[in-house]
Order: structure tokens, then C-alpha cells, then sequence
């Protein structure tokens, strides 16, 4: 493919309805949807694209019934135990954004063995979004450098970016939507300023190694000109 992204971004929804409409329970269209992360994560390690970014749980998700809620947690910690090794040999570097304060103990243990175990390899990085909010993030930024008495001036595009959640990884260039939603629902606020969009009425366990393909040919045919006029 002729220009790929270097950063993916997902925003994973339509679990439910995927699960619904086989009457089967959320659960199972949550566990259908780490397949499908899964299926995500080796195409995009295979086509070479360096980070990709799911949404897994927002912090809006913490609304949801209890037992969805620690359904969810099991499976992510699931998803490590199955995944780690072979993420880990494929080369793939682990990391979870979002507030650690609010996760369960036993999955913030998870979540810190999978990133140190990980933190050595340079293939990919797989960037886990959990009790994520992109308002948060931002505000915790703004905490940060009030916290170090940065100075108004000082505080400039690049030094604010510093103290996001990975300053770092780049901004995403594309940025993925399923199950039908056209919105952004504080996902990667900040950084979304010059992504492009795709949308998918695809559920997210059914988005295939096709449908990533026609993301990626609409993203490669269009010309990205960040407010610039036409060269
Ligand atoms: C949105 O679908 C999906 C979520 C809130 C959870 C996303 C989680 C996964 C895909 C599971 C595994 C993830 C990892 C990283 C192992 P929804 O439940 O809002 O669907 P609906 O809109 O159809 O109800």
C-alpha cells in the first residue's frame, strides 16, 4: 500500500448489538471484540504500521451495569494471559492509557507485567486505552504543569504535548470508528486535531482484515494537508 498511517486509532463499538442480534449476552460480543483485536493487531504488525491505539473502556463505561463492567476486566486480563507471549515474540511494546487510580488492583497489576515485560520491543506499540477520557487526559496535563510552576510563556504546543498521557507516540493519522456512530466520544482529544476519519456500520467483532484494507485505501487516497492551501 502506498502511503499507510504510522499511528491507527480505534474506537471499538458495537459489542452489544453484534451480541444482540445473535441473542447471545454482551459478554459475547465483547469476547467476540478481542478477537477482532487480536485479528487488528497482526494485520497492522504484518502491513508494518508502528502504533495502534484501541479504545477499550472509557471512563463514561464505569455507568455501565456492574457485572458488564467486571465482565470486561476479566476478559482484558484474559486477553494478557492468552496474548502476552505471542505479542511479546511478534515484538509488540504494551501500554494502557487512562486513569490507573480507578482500575481494579489485580488488573493494574496485569497491565504494569505486560508493559514491563514488553517495554524493550520496537516492532509495534499497542496502546490500550482503559478508563480512558480525553478531556482528562488534557486536564491532567494542565494539573502537571501548574504543579511545576511552568510559567505562561513557557507553556507552548510541544511543551503541552510533553505532559499527555505519551508524548512520545505520534498523533494518530487515522482514526476508526465502528458499529455505525459518527462521533468521537472523548477519545484522544487533543491529538485527533489533523486525523482523518473513517466510519465503519460494520460491528466491531465482524471488522476484518477487509475492512481494514478499505479504511486504509480511502486514508492512502486522500491528500492530507494539515490547513495548508493545495501545493
Ligand atoms: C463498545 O461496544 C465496546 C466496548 C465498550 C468495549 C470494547 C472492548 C473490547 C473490544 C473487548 C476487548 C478489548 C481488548 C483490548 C482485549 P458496545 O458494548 O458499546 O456496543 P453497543 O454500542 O452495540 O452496545
Amino acid at each position: 500500500m502506498e502511503t499507510l498511517p504510522r499511528h491507527i486509532a480505534v474506537i471499538m463499538d458495537g459489542n452489544g448489538r453484534w451480541a444482540s442480534e445473535r441473542g447471545l449476552a454482551r459478554s459475547a460480543g465483547h469476547k467476540a471484540g478481542a478477537r477482532a483485536v487480536r485479528t487488528l493487531v497482526e494485520e497492522c504488525r504484518s502491513l508494518g504500521i508502528p502504533y495502534v491505539t484501541v479504545y477499550a473502556f472509557s471512563k463514561e463505561n464505569w455507568q455501565r451495569p456492574e457485572k458488564e463492567v467486571a465482565g470486561l476486566f476479566g476478559l482484558f486480563r484474559s486477553f494478557l494471559d492468552s496474548e502476552l507471549p505471542e505479542l511479546d515474540r511478534q515484538g509488540i511494546r504494551l501500554r494502557f492509557i487512562g486513569d490507573r487510580g480507578d482500575i481494579p488492583a489485580m488488573n493494574r497489576r496485569a497491565f504494569e507485567h505486560a508493559e514491563r515485560k514488553t517495554a524493550g520491543n520496537t516492532a509495534m506499540t499497542l496502546t490500550i486505552a482503559v478508563s480512558y477520557s480525553g478531556r482528562e487526559e488534557i486536564l491532567n496535563a494542565v494539573r502537571k504543569a501548574l504543579a511545576a510552576g511552568m510559567k505562561p510563556e513557557s507553556v507552548t504546543m510541544e511543551s503541552f504535548a510533553g505532559l499527555l498521557y505519551e508524548p512520545d507516540v505520534p498523533d494518530p493519522d487515522l482514526i476508526i470508528r465502528t458499529g455505525g456512530e459518527l462521533r468521537i466520544s472523548n477519545f484522544l482529544l487533543w491529538q485527533c486535531a489533523y486525523a482523518e476519519f473513517w466510519f465503519s456500520d460494520v460491528y466491531w467483532p465482524d471488522f476484518g482484515r477487509d475492512d481494514l484494507r478499505r479504511a486504509l485505501e480511502s486514508y492512502a487516497a486522500r491528500n492530507r494537508r494539515f490547513g495548508r492551501s493545495e501545493a
